[in-house]
């Protein structure tokens, strides 16, 4: 990540390709991977549900990928600024900069829960140094878990501290030092995944895993499982949050935004799958639930690390390298927030990075009470922690990337869009994508969803 630069015109850029890719891999790539990937799979059904997913990266979320990013290469500014230059550029009103604000609000109530999770991730780290996960009795790991989240004053404890490491990065500015950290650890990571998934292959049912996670059974499958998978691409693509945008605006020039995004969307896929094929093994070998939600994680791979020689070293580099990724992801959170801040509201960048902070810590008791089920947060049939991954995920992130779909095709200039995706040949294939295929594929879900029309 960098400091924006938007007072200044925007002449910040990543140093190349590569820096770029990583970089936009490094905010892809989070708990949406490796602890929401799964769990949702296993709530959705499995092969259908993944299948579907899939389709929505390939169709929907890696056309709006290049969208945001031709956006942000035209603007050059924060998220709302780029969009409404573009509009502006093209002869339209200038309040066409909500379709970026928007993202910026649906960001900011992502990281409210996301911080929760990553402190899950944090307390973990020192239960598997600690040796708790003993020899990886299935039983005695899930009370572990419980036992973290029944404690009220422990989420609350290791949440604080997320949400201070968070605002002490963003205040300074984010230095070379994280981005050059990111680039070590997130291979590192892919390869304990790697590891996990070799070791869950050998142990675990490998073969009832590959089954449930590849083999489609669309009698699985509810409209809510597709608006869960579509909502779910958005999510960890990191799009209709403002980012890619951000990232757009420091583009180098000459970079491909075709072949870039497809790598992003490539990266980030493989290590969600490859979470699953760690994760899978071991539910199926232990006979879990793979509908167990939000704890699943928690509740498996704990087992391996239990189990396997020198799991308790493993088993804390692991959650060590979770708690990075998420963290790069809180960051890229947070940024634009803090950013509008200091831009609009006179701010100094300690002052902003403090206010956004505490605003998340306020924000993210609502989801420790709804973990540690205190009644104020639950309400008829749900909670407020289940309303507000629901609401950001599969309603505001998906209407975000509608709104972002039609502005590029049907509000910006034809060929001011072109110019930014700088390839004739592609620009040709997409453009009808982003201009009918996603708009409406996006709007049928929701129709169905509500019930207006029945597929
Ligand atoms: N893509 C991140 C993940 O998969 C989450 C995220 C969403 C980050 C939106 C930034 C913006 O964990
Ligand atoms: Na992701």
């Amino acid at each position: 990540m960098q400091q924006t630069n938007s007072k200044k015109g925007g002449t910040t850029r990543w140093s190349n390709r590569f820096a770029y890719i990583l970089a936009a891999t490094g905010a892809a790539v989070g708990l949406g991977n490796i602890w929401k990937f799964p769990y949702i799979t296993g709530e959705n059904g499995g092969g259908a549900f993944v299948l579907v997913y899939l389709i929505c990266i390939l169709l929907i979320g890696i056309p709006v990928m290049m969208a945001e990013v031709a956006i942000g290469k035209y603007g050059r500014r924060t998220p709302g600024k780029s969009t409404s230059e573009v509009a502006k550029a093209s002869g339209k009103p200038a309040f066409w900069g909500f379709v970026g604000w928007m993202g910026v609000i649906s960001g900011y109530l992502i990281l409210s829960f996301y911080v929760v999770i990553t402190g899950w991730g944090l307390a973990y780290i020192f239960k598997a140094g600690a040796g708790d996960f003993g020899n990886g009795d299935p039983a005695a790991v899930q009370a572990l878990f419980k036992g973290l989240t029944s404690n009220g004053w422990a989420l609350l404890g290791w949440t604080s501290l997320v949400v201070l490491g968070t605002v002490l990065v963003i205040g300074k500015g984010v230095k070379a030092g994280l981005e050059r950290a990111v680039s070590t650890l997130m291979p590192i990571l892919f390869l304990l995944l790697l590891v996990l998934a070799g070791y869950a292959a050998s142990e675990g049912d490998f073969a009832a895993a590959l089954h449930f996670m590849f083999d489609p059974d669309f009698s699985k499958l509810t409209i809510n499982g597709v608006v869960v998978a579509l909502g779910h691409s958005f999510f960890t693509l990191s799009l209709a949050s403002g980012i890619m945008i951000m990232y757009g605006a420091y583009l180098p020039e000459g970079v491909s935004i075709a072949k870039s995004s497809l790598w992003i969307a490539f990266f980030d896929t493989l290590v969600a799958l490859i979470a699953g094929m760690a994760i899978y093994p071991i539910v199926f070998a232990h006979h879990l639930a793979p509908g167990a939600g939000p704890g699943l994680i928690f509740q498996t791979l704990p087992i391996a690390f239990g189990q396997m020689p020198g799991g308790r070293l493993v088993g804390v580099l692991f959650f060590i390298m979770l708690v990075f990724a998420a963290f790069t992801s809180a960051l890229a959170l947070i940024e634009s927030s803090v950013a509008w801040l200091v831009e609009k509201r006179g701010f100094s960048r300690w002052g902003a990075a403090i206010t956004a902070g505490l605003g998340i810590w306020l924000l993210s008791l609502g989801t420790i009470a709804s973990v540690a089920e205190l009644p104020i947060a639950q309400f008829a049939g749900t909670d407020f922690f289940s309303a507000l991954d629901y609401l950001t995920a599969n309603i505001l992130l998906p209407i975000g990337g509608l709104a972002i779909a039609v502005f590029t095709g049907w509000v910006a200039n034809k060929s001011l869009i072109a110019d930014m995706i700088d390839a004739p040949a592609v620009f040709k294939s997409w453009y009808p994508v982003i201009k009918f295929l996603a708009p409406v594929a996006i709007l049928l879900v929701f129709l169905q969803l509500v019930g207006i029309i029945n597929l």
